[in-house]
């Protein structure tokens, strides 16, 4: 069977977590979280980021990011991100619907926002006529396949901070960042000072299910009404935490994430050699960018399915995933080669 190389999305579930699904199902357990995985999980969560946290299971990664920022922040509030963040347009509005607050988003080369940009927000501050600059939200690695340094992180979150604001990570792919850093999810999140991660495992190796981990615990306070609300409560919760266990074993998540990126980069290496393809972009995790002939992309696209990331340019997104292996990309590069010569 052929890889898709559309998005990460596409790929299985890796069979440890099937495995564990499966074991899951042997038993009735209590619902909606009141049930040995769902506390088991919220264990491995506190071993990871330390016991001052507070984390809850969601269905989705919208479903994440969604209600983490209404527990940050008033519907007269804003969240200032990048234009190319997932939440500004990807999730069809969901963020705004249920927060009800304004998405104020910077223009960006590479999907990072910087200090100056949200500074320049700063003066709506106190005017009733504006909404107020609450939350900055930035993902981790980005929409754009790169990554935001340690120092730039922290940088933000001193920002916010200095300001009466909180800083809020996607971490869609946060697996990838890190093995790409060489750091652990900690380091990489509550040690800069992010206050709420969206904690992604869906695109690494786990079939479904997200979490929302509060380092600040005080915005946690109505977050399990908040869920409920917004239909992010599943009743069979064990089914998402179940998968945790295996997801954190063995460095699990690390060994898939790490092999994602490496070959992203042995992709990016080969699509070099053929010609009448660009690469645009740095390939910092999973995921490489480049340039194809216009006229030949809808039938590429009809033969082995990717995404065009911008109909002007003709740059389209290739993704490589926790599943994949060399020949995977070989058979790729040869398949693109054949068809652009
Ligand atoms: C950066 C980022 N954040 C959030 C999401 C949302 O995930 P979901 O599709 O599970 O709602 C995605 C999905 O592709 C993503 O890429």
């Amino acid at each position: 069977m052929k890889k898709s190389f559309a998005s990460d999305n596409n790929a299985g579930i890796h069979p440890l977590i099937m495995d564990a699904i499966i074991k899951a199902n042997e038993d009735d357990y209590i619902s909606y979280g009141d049930d040995f995985y769902t506390q088991e999980a919220e264990g491995l969560f506190k071993k990871v980021f330390g016991s001052d946290i507070d984390v809850f299971f969601v269905l989705n990664g919208t479903g994440a990011n969604a209600t983490a920022l209404k527990a940050m922040l008033h519907s007269f509030e804003a969240i200032v991100c990048p234009e190319t963040a997932h939440i500004a347009v990807d999730e069809c509005g969901a963020v705004e619907n249920l927060t009800g607050a304004k998405l104020l988003t910077v223009p960006t080369q590479q999907g990072k926002i910087t200090v100056e940009q949200v500074n320049s927000f700063m003066h709506f501050t106190g005017d009733q006529h504006h909404s107020q600059p609450r939350v900055i939200s930035i993902s981790q690695s980005t929409e754009m396949g790169t990554l935001y340094t340690q120092a730039e992180i922290k940088e933000l979150a001193d920002f916010a901070h200095q300001h009466g604001m909180y800083l809020h990570m996607d971490g869609a792919r946060i697996a990838n960042a890190c093995a790409a850093m060489g750091i652990g999810f900690k380091e990489m999140s509550k040690d800069l000072g992010v206050d709420v991660l969206s904690f992604g495992s869906t695109k690494n190796g786990m079939g479904f299910g997200e979490a929302v981990v509060f380092f600040n615990k005080s915005l946690a306070k109505y977050f399990p009404f908040i869920r409920k609300q917004s239909m992010q409560l599943l009743s069979k919760l064990r089914y998402i935490t179940c998968q945790y266990k295996p997801y954190f074993q063995d460095d699990l998540w690390l060994k898939n994430a790490m092999n994602a990126n490496r070959l992203a980069n042995l992709l990016y290496e080969k699509l070099s050699d053929i010609p009448k393809l660009k690469i645009t972009r740095k390939s910092e995790v999973n995921a490489v960018f480049c340039l194809l002939p216009k006229d030949k992309i809808e039938h590429l696209q009809s033969k082995r399915f990717f995404y065009t990331w911008d109909d002007a340019s003709g740059e389209v997104r290739f993704m490589t995933s926790f599943n994949m292996c060399e020949n995977d990309i070989l058979d790729f590069v040869s398949f693109l080669k054949e068809e652009l010569t």
